[in-house]
């Protein structure tokens, strides 16, 4: 999710606009050459890969292939759908020959014995507990048969306009207790029904986690002294999980969520308390305006718990399938503000998970696992994440080009400069600092990355770099290479190929897959967006990012919805399909008003579609998602089906 939910200035959102479109295949072959501003955007091509690239610039058609398929013809092979116009409606729109219907929302009773959803913004904490929490988020199906499954899906902050009747102006200790409580991740029990997949309120795995499950921390940063408390001495057990972000999966059947903002739940009661340093590179501040935990749960306090802020900003792994389960840190991954968690088994069999840390100017990182995956012992398989090697990413590319070579360049004690004399005492402390080591070692500056994708055929990874305003004009953020634009107001989504397809492998080539952008405000440069893009297609902000078994690149924005100036005829936010060999891309869904589409998982038949629709209504704006009338806008997770029921997309 979006910045949207903290109000805080160093958490933004989105910001600027612009367009431009046009693009022809003279132009396409000289795409890596642009500068900025004085190139026009027939330059680039979005699309080229380094397997696709011969597709994309050899067959020189394919770039006016591109650019007729923007209206209403499709040409990608992947792609059976009839793309969809933009949309200022309050309800989610899909192609025709498909239908939505809704999974859950906000409130809804996760078990038999929970209260149904109460709209007043008066129902106890106790309530909460029981229902699902707000703001959905990053999701995964886990199957258990044919018929029935479990989802875990991330509730990742929550609304205090909606949540409260009196808005959250005057708070108490059960107030901040509900808060906790819609916070988390939600897991329950769905069955397949005459009337699609619902869910089951008497599922034994049903649960629910919170800003207060007890959860312990793994891995080389657990008992350091930076995460011990007076309550946990130990430095190994925490209280909970929140702002969770996206999510990941592992093929041993475990759940990861990933921990983002965790800055803005803590505040000081002691105005003369002063924030480290340290602290303050993860916006960590005194005050807590929006949240008000701290002055309620002395846990948030700073003045009281100077550490408890290293216990968060970590990828937690959650078991679905064991109530009982404690979740467990993954302090081997870093922590950051933590977008999603895409992990894949390498063809070496070591685990990699790519992890994005979105935030204006911050990084791109890289876990591989010490052991390996091995199928026949899923027992072992549970400690992968325990210990391995985290890289941050650094891209290099020659002025104006829009693809390069890049590296991954290891965050060890002891290595490029982690050291003592720097700062670091221990991979403990390199991990707990992930950011200053980033810095520290040299990892390109990025417009917030949010998820990671690594496509089914492992030949390649994209991630959505959503937009950053700062770029250029503060903190010295370079304008250049996956990040080509000043201000950027759109956002792009950068695409690596791993040298030999070897994911552990410390070189890569990089390019960018697409350059959001406005061609209908913009008529040239960069703010028209790359060749991809068009009146008919055209979004800002992509966020989710997730690829079906088939290959097909499903994007999800989180961006500007006020229809106009620079992102005029964008409409609400959305969700497009991509295919990354001819770099087509195609509106397959709007959501409602002042919605963000976030969150993406499929039943095992690729058949239904599950998609969050987070924060309908947000800011006060219009929306009365999804019951319509005058009720208060919920977010929802949505299932897609075709009514011919087949596969989705194709
Ligand atoms: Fe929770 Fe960066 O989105
Ligand atoms: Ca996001
Ligand atoms: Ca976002």
């Amino acid at each position: 999710m979006a910045f949207t939910h903290l109000g805080e200035e160093n958490m933004s959102y989105n910001n600027s606009h612009d367009l431009c479109s046009n693009l022809n295949q003279e132009q396409d072959s000289d795409f890596t050459r642009m500068t900025d501003k004085a190139v026009s955007r027939r330059g680039f091509l979005a699309g080229a890969g380094a397997l696709s690239i011969g597709a994309f610039l050899g067959l020189s058609p394919l770039a006016k292939s591109v650019q007729a398929a923007m209206g209403t013809e499709v040409k990608s092979r992947l792609m059976g759908f009839k793309p969809i116009a933009a949309s200022t409606a309050d309800t989610v729109i899909v192609p025709e020959g498909y239908q939505v219907t809704n999974l859950i929302s906000w409130g809804d009773p996760l078990f038999a014995n929970a209260p149904e959803f109460d709209p007043s913004g008066k129902a106890p904490a106790s309530s909460q507990a029981l229902q699902f929490g707000d703001n959905t988020d990053g999701m995964s199906l886990f199957p258990l048969t044919e018929d029935r499954a479990v989802m875990a899906i991330n509730n990742e902050y929550t609304n205090y306009d909606l949540l409260f009747d009196h808005k959250g102006e005057q708070m108490t200790a059960d107030d901040v207790k509900k808060a906790q409580n819609a916070h988390g991740v939600s897991v329950f029990e769905i069955r397949k029904t005459g009337n699609g997949w619902q869910v089951d309120r008497n599922g034994k795995l049903n649960r629910r986690i919170t800003a207060n499950t007890p959860m312990q921390l793994t891995g080389p940063a657990a008992g350091h002294d930076l995460l011990k408390t007076a309550a946990d001495p130990s430095g190994t057990e925490v209280l909970g999980t929140f702002n969770n972000c996206a999510n990941g999966e592992t093929p041993w059947g475990t759940y990861l969520t990933c921990e983002e903002n965790f800055h803005g739940y803590f505040g000081s009661t002691d105005d003369a308390y002063e924030v480290p340093a340290s602290q303050k590179r993860y916006g960590i501040k005194n005050e807590d305006k929006r949240y008000q935990w701290s002055k309620f749960d002395s846990r948030f306090d700073l003045s009281k718990n100077p550490n408890e802020p290293h216990r968060h900003g970590w990828v937690v792994e959650i078991d679905p399938l064991n109530p009982n389960a404690k979740p467990l840190k993954r302090t081997a991954l870093g922590r950051f503000k933590h977008e999603n968690a895409a992990l894949m088994i390498d063809n070496s069999g070591h685990v990699v998970v790519y992890l994005g840390d979105d935030e204006r100017g911050e990084h791109l990182y890289k876990f591989v696992s010490k052991g390996k995956f091995d199928p026949a012992n899923p027992t072992a398989n549970r400690d992968l994440l325990v210990e391995g090697t985290l890289f941050v990413a650094r891209f290099d590319a020659a002025e104006g080009e829009l693809k390069g070579q890049g590296e991954w360049i290891e965050l060890t004690f002891g290595k490029h400069g982690l050291t003592p004399e720097n700062g670091f005492n221990s991979q403990a402390e390199v991990l707990i600092h992930t950011r200053q080591a980033a810095t520290q070692v040299g990892g390109t500056t990025m417009d917030r990355p949010e998820w990671v994708a690594v496509h089914p055929n492992k030949q390649s990874a994209f991630c959505t770099l959503t937009n950053n305003k700062n770029r250029g004009k503060k903190d010295n953020q370079p304008v250049g290479g996956p990040n080509p634009r000043e201000a950027n107001p759109y956002g792009q989504i950068v695409r690596w190929m791993p040298h030999q397809a070897d994911h552990t492998a410390a070189k890569f080539d990089w390019d960018l897959y697409v350059i959001a952008g406005n061609p209908s405000v913009h008529t040239e440069g960069l703010m028209a967006g790359s060749s991809n893009v068009s009146a008919e297609n055209m979004f800002n902000s992509p966020d989710g990012l997730g690829f079906d078994q088939a290959g097909r690149l499903w994007i999800m924005t989180d961006g500007k919805y006020s229809n106009k100036d620079n992102f005029a005829g964008m409409g609400n936010n959305q969700m497009l399909c991509g295919d990354p060999e001819t770099g087509e891309i195609h509106r397959f869904l709007t959501g409602p008003i002042a919605c963000e589409v976030t969150g993406l998982t499929f039943s095992p038949d690729y058949k239904t579609m599950f998609v969050g629709i987070q924060h309908p209504g947000e800011k006060g704006k219009p929306s009365h998602f999804p019951a319509g009338g005058d009720s208060k806008p919920r977010s929802t997770v949505v299932a897609i089906t075709r009514t011919d029921g087949g596969v989705i997309g194709a």
